[in-house]
């Protein structure tokens, strides 16, 4: 079993791709991005990528932009001399000193500071620069992965992330898809995590019926992996379905309600969107005409069989003849809500 597939549980046909693409790339020290929404599994790829490659036995650096204050990051990433600002009483090895001959893996890069974007570029280009204060050039030979749960195109666009750098990082792009979109990866993690934490606290697994089962397949995990292998470890703990089956509910309840802030990546902004918008027209097509009405009648069904199940959207989803996943869209599209 390759060390890709030990750490990183998965056999849906789009889990099977980015493990295909790690392999190919791991020993290619291309510039890689990660790509995903909050919790699918980006920091595990790059674990794998780095241990998949020759530079497995070197070190692994991680730096989260996000994380660091701005005006810290420079020196975090390209060290300091003594002297180089107040307080800097001795000198300091950045974090891309720290990963030569190794890995380092840049997190969060869609918060990088534009200011230090160009900079980085450069770095990117000749892995050459200074530390803060330094007269001479440090040279370095590390290989760069990079991740992001934003949207990197619409943040060109929006000029709060440098083209430049963009396509300097983009030469490989690993998209992980979330995991509402590959369930059939979910018994697995379920037995993944379900193992890993009955070793780690010396206890047996929990009896995950069939209905439960069942229930974490159709929910729409809005905290993904993260969310599921917490889900797990709580339940091997307080091993009370009924409890924490309601607060997922709730948890997707709110979240389709739009109170919880989502980390979904946003849909990437299509060509099309560029083109000037067409002058308004006198009629409306018959198409747009045949969806306004479809989507009214499905509105007021859906409603209807909602009070009607007390909004248990397991049983509407049954007597509306639609998967419990198309309601809870139908739903967020709909813009329905409990309380009206
Ligand atoms: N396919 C997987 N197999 C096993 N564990 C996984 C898998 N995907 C994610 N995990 C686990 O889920 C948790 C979240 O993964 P990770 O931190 O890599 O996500 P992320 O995409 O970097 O999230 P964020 O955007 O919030 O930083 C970690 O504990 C990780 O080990
Ligand atoms: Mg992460």
């Amino acid at each position: 079993m390759s060390i890709c597939d030990q750490i990183f549980a998965g056999k849906s046909p789009p889990i099977l791709k980015v493990k295909e693409l790690i392999r190919q790339v791991a020993n290619s020290d291309l510039n890689i991005i990660i790509c995903g929404e909050s919790g699918v599994g980006k920091e595990l790829v790059a674990q794998a990528l780095h241990l998949s490659s020759n530079r497995k036995e070197k070190p692994f650096v991680k730096v989260n932009c996000a994380a660091i204050p701005s005006e810290l990051l420079e020196s975090e990433l390209f060290g300091y001399e003594r002297g180089a600002f107040t307080g800097a009483d001795r000198s300091k090895m950045g974090k891309f000193e720290l990963a030569h001959t190794g890995t380092i893996f840049l997190d969060e890069i869609g918060d990088m500071p534009i200011s230090l974007q160009a900079k980085m570029l450069q770095v990117l280009q000749d892995f050459q620069f200074s530390r803060l204060g330094a007269k001479n050039d440090v040279r370095v030979n590390c290989w760069v992965l990079a991740a992001t749960n934003q949207d990197l195109e619409r943040c060109v666009k929006e000029g709060r992330f440098r083209e430049d750098l963009y396509y300097r990082l983009n030469i490989i792009r690993i998209f992980i898809p979330p995991l509402r979109e590959r369930q059939d990866d979910i018994n697995l993690l379920i037995d993944h995590f379900g193992n890993q934490f009955a070793e780690k606290i010396k206890r047996p697994l929990f009896e995950f019926t069939d209905g439960a089962r069942e229930f974490f397949r159709e929910y729409s995990w809005p905290g993904n992996v993260r969310e599921l292998k917490n889900t797990v470890e709580r339940l091997m703990i307080l091993g009370d379905w009924r409890t924490v089956k309601s607060e997922l509910l709730a948890r997707e309840t709110r979240q389709f309600n739009g109170h919880e802030l989502t980390t979904q990546v946003p849909p990437p902004v299509l060509e099309q969107q560029e083109v000037a918008p067409e002058p308004k027209k006198k009629f409306p097509t018959l198409k747009e005409v045949k969806k306004k009405a479809v989507q009214e009648a499905e509105g007021k069904l859906i409603s209807v069989v909602l009070k009607e199940t007390d909004w248990n959207r397991k049983r509407a989803a049954k007597l509306l003849e639609i998967s419990y996943k198309a309601l809870l869209y139908k739903i967020k599209d709909l813009g329905l809500r409990r309380d009206e």
